[in-house]
């Protein structure tokens, strides 16, 4: 039966995942595994790819005070620089959008805005952005600070950071390239806006030597869950990517972020909300949980431990008995909403630091289903129809295989049930989003 909602997809690209497992190809290195993975996932009809990002070798190998076997066993340490990413995809695709993380911390606003209104033009209007404030020192560290921004700084800067970033794409009108042969003018001068920005923390004259992005301004992703990072994200994204694991928390989340959208004179529909689902399938319940054990014990308990070093304050979990409860944790500098997460979690579940560590180390935070196709499918409606997102983010827990099985098995019972698109809709990602068009201020 059609509905006229139909839910929106991403899939999520990170390091290489769980590479242990067979036939898992790691996507950190090969290009042509990218090419694989971003070609499957637009024969699902999916909406965009999302790389997210850090400027740093994963905290693991620090935190583990060097400790040279949890580095060993890390598959985070690797990575492609993403936009370089984006822009090599784009010309292997042609519907599904491009989105990747660039920090506002540890970037300037006048390289970023150039970098992705260029891939904006490669793929003729498929990129987008996750503007992140970064979570780890250890990308400080790479940019000359010792410590990383404060968390209320680190907001400041963002909001200031998107308003230059737009503000250099609305640089040129959409029609200032005129290219006119027969009079001379490959510029209409009337078309050009020059910023001269001064804030706080930028001072930016403008203009922008890339012309209008196709879409206007690519897609805006946000993923911060804390009281500013929602309010940023009210106020400017397109898509919010979310881990939500109780269905009345993403309600009230959802709604929590919807109702801030009026004050900016925006309609909540012009926002998609994409909680993530890491997922593991199987033709039976009893192999997909057999697929999850294979993976969930394949850490070592530092291993696990290193993955939540960040969310627990960076207080020493070692210290306390692996099989005792939670101990008070000093607050995270990194990703307040999600520590908040994580001790509820374990609180609601009763679950011990080695559990919860390793539960971590599987779900990175996110809803996790393990089981049949169908039974991911119903979820999904679930979720769908109580009006609590707009979309999934999907969580592969390694490449390529899952995510075939997902585009094999789960979108065309989606599709089936009228939940999900047969045929993309428009050609760039705002149109297949469903998110309008970003006109100029000038206009
Ligand atoms: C699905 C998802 C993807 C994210 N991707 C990145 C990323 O690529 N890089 C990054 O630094 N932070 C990433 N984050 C973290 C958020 O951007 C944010 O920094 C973090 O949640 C802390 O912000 P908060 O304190 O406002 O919650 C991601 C979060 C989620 C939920």
């Amino acid at each position: 039966m059609a509905t006229t909602r139909q839910m929106k997809l991403t899939a999520f690209c990170h390091p290489p995942g769980h590479w242990r497992m067979p036939g898992a190809r790691p996507t950190d290195m090969g290009f042509e595994d990218n090419v694989h993975l971003a070609q499957t996932a637009e024969r699902g009809k999916f909406d965009m790819l999302f790389y997210q990002d850090s400027a740093a070798v994963a905290p693991v190998f620090y935190l583990s005070g060097g400790n040279a076997e949890t580095l060993a066993e890390s598959a985070r340490c690797v990575r492609l620089e993403p936009l370089t990413m984006l822009a090599a995809l784009a010309t292997v695709t042609k519907h599904i959008g491009l989105v990747a993380t660039a920090t506002t911390t540890y970037n300037d606003p006048f390289s970023i805005a150039r970098k992705f209104a260029t891939i904006d033009h490669i793929s003729k209007g498929r990129a987008g952005w996750n503007l992140v404030t970064s979570q780890n020192v250890d990308e400080a560290q790479n940019f000359s600070r010792d410590s990383h921004l404060d968390h209320a700084l680190r907001y400041q800067r963002a909001q200031e950071f998107y308003d230059v970033v737009t503000g250099l794409w609305d640089s040129w009108d959409d029609d200032a390239v005129i290219r006119d042969r027969e009079t001379g003018r490959y510029i209409d001068p009337a078309g050009l806006h020059v910023l001269n920005h001064k804030g706080d923390h930028f001072s930016v004259r403008g203009p922008l030597n890339v012309a209008r992005p196709p879409q206007g301004y690519p897609i805006i992703a946000q993923a911060g869950s804390s009281d500013p990072g929602r309010e940023l994200a009210a106020r400017t994204a397109d898509v919010v990517f979310t881990a939500q694991v109780d269905i009345g928390e993403a309600r009230s989340f959802y709604a929590d972020v919807k109702g801030r959208m009026a004050k900016y004179g925006r309609a909540p529909d012009d926002l998609k909300i994409m909680p993530g689902i890491r997922f593991v399938l199987g033709q039976t319940e009893s192999e997909a949980k057999e697929r999850y054990e294979m993976m969930v014990s394949s850490a070592s308990d530092d291993g696990a431990l290193a993955s939540i070093q960040r969310l627990a304050g960076d207080l020493d979990l070692k210290q306390f008995p692996l099989d005792g409860p939670l101990p008070d944790l000093p607050p995270s500098n990194a990703a307040k909403a999600r520590q908040v997460m994580m001790i509820e979690l374990a609180r609601r579940e009763n679950l011990s630091i080695r559990k919860l560590a390793r539960r971590f180390a599987f779900s990175l935070g996110h809803m996790v289903y393990v089981g049949t196709a169908k039974g991911l499918a119903d979820q999904m409606e679930e979720w769908f129809t109580a009006g609590v997102c707009d979309g999934f983010t999907m969580l592969s827990p390694y490449f390529p295989i899952p995510l075939e099985l997902f585009v094999d098995t789960v979108v065309p019972e989606l599709q089936r049930r009228g939940l999900f698109r047969t045929e993309y809709e428009g050609t760039t990602l705002r149109e297949n989003l469903g998110v309008p068009f970003r006109s100029s201020r000038y206009t």
